[in-house]
């Protein structure tokens, strides 16, 4: 029996043309790079230009997105976009997005599961095609984070950059195997205790302000790997798929360490990881589009491949996803 499945068309990213090195940061607050690859395996990340918002990042990664896949904003009827740093409290970024492209058709909102949106907007597009409401979707994860991070703060401002990345999703009938293309099966998770962990100090419902970026590193270090490697299990389960099938592991880029646990801890052997975190720092919601777009760029991820995505961040959120290019 036949099914629908969403399949990836195409993927695209943008990156702000500035970089900042760790040297640069160095001169900012009391670190060092040593200290800064070391803990993280961060060497360097963009930095949005003043002026430069979040939907113009993305709007410049649904473009490359589109080419990519060889189409155009007509084919599309719905775009989701990932971010925790949206242009303004409302309307939706999405709506920007929508607007530029063209498009007056279909829908367009945001999804705020911040470093976890990606994963969790890929998973909300993909109902949406499989139940048949929309046939093309532009799911793009785009943030501008400089914006909310205490530059006084060491122990944050290392850690961040802005980027985006899109993928385009589109509606396809399927045999309905394990070997099918597209999305084979997500799974999302959240658990608001852990809220306090890691979250943004100010907010319109609360005190009127945007706010800065707050967190106890070591607290969300000692929950990633387990719930990451929870929610891949649990992938594996659904569709008897193992790590040794696996041909890529695109893990959100929060921090190598994390990263190499969680690859280890999953036995996913070092080649077949994607890394990004050393150029782009952790982009939050961009991390895992900016990954994707960099390995089928440079022809590591090819049609027909088994990639793994997963993500873990604030609130905490985590999920993953398994799908064959
Ligand atoms: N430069 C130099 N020293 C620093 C810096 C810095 N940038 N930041 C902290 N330190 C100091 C601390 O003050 C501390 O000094 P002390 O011992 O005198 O008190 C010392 O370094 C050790 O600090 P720790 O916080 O214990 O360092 P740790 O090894 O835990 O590394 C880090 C910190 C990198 C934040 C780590 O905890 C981490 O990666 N946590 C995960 C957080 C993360 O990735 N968040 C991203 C969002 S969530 C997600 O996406 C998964």
């Amino acid at each position: 029996m036949t099914v629908f499945r969403s399949v990836v068309r195409g993927v695209g990213s943008y990156l702000p043309a500035r970089t900042l090195t760790n040297a640069e940061l160095a001169d900012m607050v009391d670190t060092s790079d040593e200290w800064i690859v070391q803990r993280t395996g961060i060497r360097e990340r963009h930095i949005a230009a003043k002026g430069e918002k979040t939907s113009d990042l993305a709007i410049a990664a649904a473009k490359a997105a589109l080419a990519n896949a060889g189409m155009t904003a007509a084919d599309v009827d719905l775009i989701v976009v990932a971010t925790s740093t949206p242009d303004l409290t409302f309307p939706a970024t999405a709506t920007s997005v929508q607007a530029e492209l063209g498009i007056t058709r279909g829908a367009a909102f945001d999804l705020q599961a911040v470093c976890s949106g990606f994963v969790f907007a890929m998973a909300t597009a993909d109902q949406y095609l499989r139940s048949g409401d929309f046939k093309c979707a532009l799911v793009i994860g785009a943030e501008t984070f400089s914006r909310i991070l205490d530059w006084n703060d060491r122990t944050t401002c290392v850690l961040f950059g802005d980027g985006a990345g899109a993928v385009v999703l589109e509606r396809t009938e399927q045999p309905g195997t394990r070997e099918d293309r597209g999305i084979l099966v997500s799974r999302l998770r959240s658990d608001g205790r852990h809220r306090s962990k890691l979250f943004v100090d100010g907010g319109p419902g609360s005190t009127g302000t945007v706010g800065h970026l707050r967190m106890e590193g070591k607290e969300v270090f000692r929950h990633a790997v387990g719930m990451i490697t929870d929610v891949i299990e649990e992938a594996y389960a659904a569709t008897g798929y193992s790590s040794e099938d696996i041909d890529w592991f695109v893990p959100h880029q929060a921090n190598l360490r994390i990263i190499d646990g969680s690859a280890k801890k999953l036995k996913i052997a070092p080649n077949k990881v994607v890394v990004t975190v050393d150029k782009h720092g952790n982009t939050s919601a961009a991390s895992i589009p900016l990954a994707l777009s960099a390995a089928v760029g440079d022809g590591r991820i090819k049609k027909g491949d088994l990639v793994l995505l997963e993500a873990m961040g604030g609130g905490f959120t985590w999920g993953s996803a398994l799908l064959r290019w």
